[in-house]
């Protein structure tokens, strides 16, 4: 498999900042690759350095000649009255056949070919970038988030496409079934470099894992052996019989390192200011029918929903989960019937693509005190922009120059800093990195304010939904059960079986457990006395075998420090069987030693048992 592009020691500075320092990895043929990292880590910055749209502030990169680069363009490379398949030609300089004839794949038919690009689905625009990528007939790819904003179908489609794709490239995403399905290899950036991993995401999560799993291990093992060792020196330092040992073990003392573990870089704090808490209902909606002019998306909607609520908006693509909050955000007219907040309840709205609108000019300071709340003081919008990891000198960044997950975290400082009493949050987890998303959830989880909110990440809608509302055929109702049973039940249909009922089985455990627990108490308490006895004996015991221990280890030290010194005063009489004894000595010692420190540590634990009852 040829090399197509090689990475070698590429840096890149932002002001004084390096965001990449040392990057060098190599890229080929047919290699498809997941490019994973936390937000700022630089991937973004890597693929415009690969496309050429910026310059390596060092270090160089090599094209092999077969190397045919295309990309899908981060930002719209079409005017929204352009119509498609003129777009198409225009930028790809290719005859109008060969435009139809690729935008088929991506199921373009005569019909979108022939509309103004602005006037179709979000979906659809990502499909004409698509084919506008592919017909440049290229065997490499760049993709920088890909799977953002797509409906179901189109990520379907692109994955489809991937996979079939005769050629490799690189994929940036936080999507990490998207990436599973998509990426056999995976590369990381972190701390100013790259490292390829040989393994898909799952496997490279697994390895990661593993990796930090065997540091903590070694670590552990060495930091037991280090407090044996102190414990030892301590013990017998000042005995003059047991010096010369407790010398030998400082020594060893001071050869044992543990391994750093890098730090994961800073992690993200997320406390979200606390609203007033009052009972009484947050949303009433009283035969809603929601919409567009030309279009009824759903009606019939009745709904209460009490203050303090999290509801997840769940349901398939397309079914009119945005629109639904657009409604009631006061973004886009009810078609009929009505929707009413409850009294002096502000809501704040986190629309998709919300930070499009973020100001160029602004920079991150100046954003988030135009967005907080009138007492919001400057010390709270510094911890809210640091708990967001911007940190120190990053709150003077200009927006413009932010990373995609970045501006996301921006958007979101700034309607937690706005205290509302009610979120109306639409896929807040687009961009951010996994460990963005979980702190997010985390708080979400806690806040006593109102949310609504869309999101197909099923670890973040379990962290923070009490209520679920389900979208489907028109209708919008509040679904009977939890999220779990949602899911569960999704699930089943997916297996085509019949569902069992949740709470039912849930009730079965916490019966036994009650049950259980009460039989037991009287026994308990004898086998409790006899426990005791039994630790109190056990001590004795040990107490016994670790005297008679450090007596053989004295007795044979002594023995083996005067076969030593008789070496010493004879330097030139070699004696064999004074070496054998002297070996077997050692041994003996270090085994025995070994058995002296566990039994030392039983005798904690049975102190410490004694001395809990
Ligand atoms: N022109 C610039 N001036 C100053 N800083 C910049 C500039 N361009 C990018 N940065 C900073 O460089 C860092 C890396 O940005 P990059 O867009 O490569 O991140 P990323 O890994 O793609 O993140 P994300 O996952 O959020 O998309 C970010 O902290 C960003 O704010
Ligand atoms: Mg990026």
């Amino acid at each position: 498999m040829a090399v197509l592009l090689q990475l070698n020691n590429i840096r890149k500075e932002y002001g004084a900042r390096a965001i990449l320092e040392d990057a060098s990895a190599s890229f080929n043929e047919f290699q498809k690759i997941g490019v994973v990292g936390r937000n700022g880590a630089g991937k973004s910055t890597l693929c415009r350095i690969i496309i050429g749209q910026e310059e390596p502030d060092g270090g160089t990169l090599t094209f092999n000649n077969a190397m045919r680069l295309s990309y899908l363009e981060q930002h719209d490379p079409y005017k929204p009255q352009d119509n498609v398949l003129d777009f198409l030609m225009r930028y790809t300089g290719k005859e109008e056949w060969e435009c139809g004839e690729v935008a088929g794949r991506f199921q373009l038919k005569s019909q979108s070919l022939a509309a103004k690009i602005g006037e179709l689905a979000g979906g659809y625009q990502t499909r004409v970038k698509l084919t506008a990528m592919l017909l440049r007939d290229p065997n490499f790819l760049i993709l920088d988030e890909p799977s953002n904003y797509l409906d179901l179908s189109t990520l379907i489609l692109l994955e489809n496409f991937l996979q079939e794709f005769n050629g490799g490239y690189l994929i940036v995403s936080h999507d990490r079934e998207f990436l599973k399905r998509t990426c056999e290899h995976t590369l990381e950036v972190e701390h100013g470099g790259v490292f390829l991993y040989p393994g898909n995401i799952e496997e490279y999560f697994e390895f990661k894992e593993e990796q930090l799993r065997q540091k903590l291990a070694h670590n552990k093992t060495v930091e037991k052996k280090r407090d044996q060792l102190q414990d030892f020196i301590d013990r017998f330092r000042a005995k003059a019989s047991t010096a010369t040992r407790a010398k030998s073990k400082m020594k060893q003392l001071s050869k044992l390192k543990t391994i750093e573990i890098a730090h994961a870089t800073a992690a993200v704090r997320i406390t979200i200011p606390p609203v007033e808490k009052k009972g009484g209902v947050a949303l009433s909606c009283s035969d809603l029918e929601i919409g567009y002019e030309d279009k009824r998306v759903a009606s019939g909607i009745h709904l209460d929903i009490d203050r303090g609520s999290h509801v997840a908006v769940l349901g398939d693509n397309g079914q009119g989960k945005t629109t639904f909050l657009r409604t009631i955000a006061g973004n886009l007219k009810a078609r009929t019937g009505s929707y009413k907040w409850g009294t002096a309840l502000e809501v704040g709205y986190y629309a998709q693509h919300v930070f499009s609108t973020l100001h160029p000019d602004d920079d991150v300071y100046g954003h988030l005190q135009r967005e907080a709340a009138e007492d919001v003081k400057r010390q709270d919008i510094l911890d809210m922009a640091a708990a967001f990891l911007f940190q120190g000198d990053d709150v003077r960044k200009k927006t413009a120059v932010l990373s995609g997950g970045e501006r996301a975290r921006l958007c979101l400082a700034g309607l937690l800093l706005s205290e509302k009493q009610v979120l109306l949050l639409d896929e807040p987890t687009n961009h951010l990195d996994f460990e963005t998303v979980e702190a997010l959830g985390k708080a979400l989880g806690g806040y006593e304010g109102t949310i609504f909110f869309i999101s197909h990440d099923r670890t973040f809608v379990n962290l923070i939904a009490t209520t679920v509302i389900d979208i489907k055929d028109g209708k919008i109702k509040r679904y009977p059960g939890t999220y779990e049973d949602y899911v569960y039940h999704l699930e089943c249909a997916a297996r085509g079986e019949e569902p069992g009922e949740l709470s039912k089985r849930e009730s079965v455990t916490s019966e036994n457990g009650t049950a259980s627990r009460k039989k037991e108490t009287d026994p308990e308490k004898q086998q409790d006395i006899a426990r005791r006895k039994k630790a109190k004996s056990d001590f004795a015991k040990l107490k016994r075998k670790i005297n008679q221990a450090e007596h053989r280890i004295e007795h044979w030290t002594k023995e083996r420090d005067a076969l030593f010194e008789e070496s010493r005063n004879n330097p030139f009489h070699y004696s064999r069987k004074r070496r054998d004894r002297s070996k077997q000595l050692t041994i003996w010692i270090e085994e025995e030693e070994a058995g002296w420190l566990r039994m030392l540590e039983d005798l904690d634990r049975l102190k410490k048992q004694l001395a809990q009852r």
